[in-house]
């Protein structure tokens, strides 16, 4: 847990849009917004030329791409991950302790050599949009929260920062991870926000109360017909929550 931090250092805003200029655009109107994030289609369509641009804008970056393969590929990804700028990156902890482990290692030699800050490495733990049968199938235990728990303790073990959930799982995964490690939430809905195809939704200032030092937030902002506005009433949730 971070308690340091704003609540607009808290939320990152999901850039789930097809291209640099939509991208841009909101990364224009959101001038209290800090952190943005990257996912796999905006990183698809736009590589990371888009990352430097919008570090250049004085952003930070959350590059999603949830890695997993061995670890010298993961390794060599996160390091370019961090020389092209960003500052927070995702990882599926499933990929095992080295390949985590390595990740780490060469995200932050990279930011050492390059004078950046060092980087945020998180695990991804499961998919929320697996649930117990999925996990049976694909041969693991059928138990979500054991799952998590378990993979959130090996990221921590390999050296990561912190992990990605769900926020129902912050408080089993606080207590198994201890203070320092990193909470990052998405399924967040202010109040009275629409659902959408989100099953579980926490708002944001309940989430941080429980424990989570990140929330990724799309729709909510993204879509509104102000995002600018969405984005200042989060905070000012945040605020009167905290
Ligand atoms: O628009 P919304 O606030 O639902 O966006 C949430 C963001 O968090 C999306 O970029 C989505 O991919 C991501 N995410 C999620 N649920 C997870 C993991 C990531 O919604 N379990």
């Amino acid at each position: 847990m971070t308690p340091a931090l704003a609540p607009s250092q808290r939320i990152i805003t999901a850039l789930d849009v097809e291209n640099k200029a939509q991208a841009l655009a909101l990364v224009d109107q959101l001038g209290q917004a800090s952190l943005f994030k990257i996912g796999l289609e905006l990183f698809t369509a736009e590589g990371p030329a888009l990352l430097r641009e919008i570090q250049a804008l004085g952003k930070g970056i959350f590059l999603d791409l949830k890695l997993h393969d061995i670890p010298n590929t993961v390794g060599e990804a996160a390091r370019i991950g961090v020389r092209n700028g960003a500052r927070m990156m995702t990882i599926h902890a499933s990929g095992g302790k080295s390949m985590m482990a390595r990740a780490a290692e060469t995200a932050v030699e990279e930011a050492d050599k390059r004078g950046f800050p060092r980087p945020v490495l998180l695990g991804v733990t499961i998919l929320t949009s697996l649930q117990n049968e999925d996990l049976a199938s694909v041969g693991m235990a059928p138990d979500t929260s054991a799952q998590v728990l378990r993979l959130a303790a090996l990221a921590r073990a390999a050296g990561l920062s912190g992990v990605v959930c769900s926020a129902k799982e912050i408080e089993i995964v606080r207590k198994e991870t201890g203070p320092e490690f990193l909470i990052v939430t998405p399924g967040i809905r202010p109040a009275g926000a629409s659902a959408q195809d989100q099953k579980r939704v926490m708002t944001p200032a309940e989430a941080v109360a429980r424990g989570s030092d990140y929330l990724v937030i799309g729709r909510p902002i993204t879509q509104a017909a102000s995002p600018a506005a969405a984005f200042a009433a989060i905070v000012r949730e945040l605020e009167a929550g905290l």
